[in-house]
Order: structure tokens, then C-alpha cells, then sequence
């Protein structure tokens, strides 16, 4: 099987790459800007890189889909601060060009794995978010945050038409806070810039104080990265067709903590590292409004908790990593 991956260099990219390479027999088409993230696939015998901008290389692009059998696109501005900065670059990459890729995929016939997002769910009031009955519900149109939302449900019924008109074998999978190595960059020193988790560990190694959005009572299921790699692979895998027309929340329920919680647990964790204790025993928390830290445009989820039935029935999977493991496996990352 020949699997392309766009968007190989990124955060979901690299860590699916290495997998695939590691636990199955698949071939990777793997496309990106750059590959620094891709040191340990480079030189395998089943990974093909090609440095190209998919804006810009459509014919290339457009090879590479031909020659391969599943097409996961993952490029995408997936950060809230740049859904209120500049939501137009938002739609047009994250909606714009992966409806491209979409289109393709059903005139040559390919099987489509595409990141949908919990952020689809918005402010549902629901206790426990279901693929298949929750309601979508973001706010109005001049809170901006709702532009990656909107674009990505808009893809997500645009797929799901022409799955059901039989032209398109897809499954949406829908990640709920994946955390992990290589989630964002933790040097970069801008509000708002990378999120929650690096921007705290960047905050307490710069020794700034810790921005706690409205109190930081929101809530959010940190799901580490080797639970959601281990889900895309069995979507992947595909067997008896079990990923096939479906949708998947990929998240842990259990792995629920309030952002303040983070921020105290992150200091509590950091203090163990013994050339970063100084640093994490003088972090602070501070309260700031999200009108301040964000902009008129932003407005937030309080709690987002997905339900991780369907998956489990359907591919007999549940995440394993608890938060503090994970936790420590991400600052061993950046930390060591
Ligand atoms: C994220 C992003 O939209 C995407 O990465 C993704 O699609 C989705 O959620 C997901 O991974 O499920 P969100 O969880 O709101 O959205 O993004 P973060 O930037 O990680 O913020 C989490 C919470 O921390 C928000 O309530 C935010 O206001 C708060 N926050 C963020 C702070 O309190 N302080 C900060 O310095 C940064």
C-alpha cells in the first residue's frame, strides 16, 4: 500500500510517518516544505520525501496522489490565534486547497483519511461529544475564532456528499487536543503562537509569567500523540472496512484537566528537572482576559470532552497514555 502523506514535515505528519514505517509494511509519498522532523524516515527504503509547496506544485502534487492508494492532507493552520489574525489564510488553506485534494481524490479514485477537528463541535453543550448526533455550534461571524471550525465542518459535509453518493471512500478523524514531541515551537516567544502546552513550556524556560486565558477554568482531553498515531494506523489499516464512511473522535476522555491544572502540574514537572527548577519555582500565574490575550474575535470552549465509543466498537481502540506520563515524555523532548 502506498500512503501520501501531505504535510509529512508537521506535528501529526512525522510521528504517522515513523509509524508506518516501524509497524507496517506501507510505502510513504511523504510532502512538505521542509523535513526536519523527518530525520529518522529519511533514509528508509519505503519513504519517498519530495520538498514541494502544494500551493504552488499542483502538477506534482497531483502525481503523487495518482500514484498512491490513501491520501491523509494535513496541512492546515491549526492554531487559534491565527483563526482571529488572519482568518482568510485560514480558509484559504485549511478549506481552499484541501477541497482541492478532495476533489482529486474522488476523480482518481482514492481513499481519503482527512483530519477533521474537535473544534467542529464548538460550544455543544453536550457532556460527551458524539460523531454521529452531537450538534456543531460556534458563535457569530465577527468572533473570527469559528473560521477553522466553519471551514473544517464545511469539508467535512462536502466529503460526507460524496461519500454517499458512492464516489468517495473517506473516514474524518477528529483529534482532541494531541500533545506530544514536536507539537509546536517552544522557542518562539509570541503570545499566542504555538499551543497551550508549548506555549507554557516556553513561558516558564523564558521566565515569563503564565497566561491563564479568563481564569484558565476551561477544560480540555490532552491526548498524547502515540494514542492518536496508534488510532490513524488502524484507520489506516483499514480491516473488514471498519474506517471506511465513518467518523472518529481520537481523544481521551480520561486525560480531562483544566487549563490552570495544566499550568500547575507543567511547573510541578518542570521543578523535577533539576537545571529548570529555578526557573519553574519562579513561574507565575496570571489571570487575563481573553478580549486582551486574543482579540475581539476569540471566543472559547469550556469543555470538550469527546465520546470514544464508536471508535473502540468499530477498531478495538482506547487510548493508553495517562496525562502525567505524557506530560513527562514531552518535556523529556524539549526539556532534555
Ligand atoms: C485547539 C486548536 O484549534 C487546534 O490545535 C485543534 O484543532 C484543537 O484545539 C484540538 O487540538 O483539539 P484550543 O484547545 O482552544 O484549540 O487551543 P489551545 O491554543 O491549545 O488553547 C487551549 C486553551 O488554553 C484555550 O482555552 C486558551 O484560551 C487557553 N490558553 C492558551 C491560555 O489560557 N493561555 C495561553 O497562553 C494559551
Amino acid at each position: 500500500m502506498s500512503i501520501l502523506i501531505l504535510g509529512a514535515n508537521g506535528f501529526i505528519g512525522s510521528h504517522l510517518s515513523e509509524a508506518l514505517l516501524a509497524t507496517t509494511n506501507a510505502s510513504v509519498i511523504a510532502v512538505d516544505l521542509a523535513q526536519h522532523n523527518l530525520d529518522a524516515c529519511m533514509t528508509h527504503p519505503r519513504f519517498q520525501f519530495f520538498q514541494k509547496n502544494m500551493l504552488t506544485c499542483k502538477k506534482d502534487i497531483t502525481d503523487y496522489i495518482k500514484r498512491s492508494d490513501v491520501v491523509l492532507p494535513l496541512v492546515a493552520i491549526a492554531n487559534p490565534s491565527a483563526y482571529v489574525n488572519n482568518p482568510l489564510g485560514v480558509f484559504e488553506l485549511d478549506f481552499e486547497a484541501n477541497l482541492d485534494i478532495v476533489r482529486q481524490c474522488v476523480e482518481f479514485k482514492k481513499r481519503i483519511i482527512f483530519p477533521s477537528t474537535s473544534e467542529v463541535y464548538g460550544m455543544c453543550p453536550d457532556a460527551a461529544f458524539d460523531e454521529d448526533v452531537s450538534s456543531l455550534v460556534t458563535g457569530p461571524i465577527q468572533k473570527e475564532r469559528w473560521i477553522y471550525s466553519a471551514s473544517k465542518q464545511l469539508l467535512d459535509r462536502v466529503i460526507y456528499a460524496y461519500g454517499k453518493r458512492q464516489e468517495l471512500d473517506y473516514t474524518l478523524f477528529r483529534p482532541f487536543n494531541w500533545y506530544g514531541p514536536r507539537l509546536d515551537n517552544i522557542f518562539n516567544p509570541k503570545p499566542g503562537a504555538s499551543r497551550v502546552l508549548t506555549q507554557f513550556i516556553g513561558n516558564i524556560l523564558r521566565g515569563e509569567n503564565i497566561m491563564l486565558v479568563d481564569g484558565g477554568a476551561q477544560q480540555r482531553c490532552f491526548t498524547h500523540i502515540s494514542d492518536g498515531i496508534s488510532a490513524l494506523v488502524k484507520i489506516i489499516e483499514n480491516k473488514n472496512n471498519a474506517a471506511s464512511q465513518a467518523i472518529f473522535n481520537i481523544g481521551n476522555p480520561i486525560a480531562n484537566s483544566s487549563i490552570r491544572v495544566l499550568a500547575e502540574q507543567l511547573i510541578a514537572l518542570i521543578a523535577t528537572y533539576p537545571a529548570y527548577a529555578a526557573l519553574a519555582n519562579r513561574a507565575q500565574l496570571v489571570d487575563v482576559d481573553a478580549n486582551t490575550y486574543y482579540g475581539p474575535g476569540y471566543q472559547d470552549v469550556q469543555l470538550r470532552v469527546p465520546s470514544i465509543q464508536k471508535i473502540r466498537a468499530a477498531l478495538d481502540w482506547h487510548p493508553l497514555v495517562g496525562m502525567e506520563e505524557g506530560l513527562r515524555q514531552t518535556l523529556d523532548f524539549y526539556l532534555k
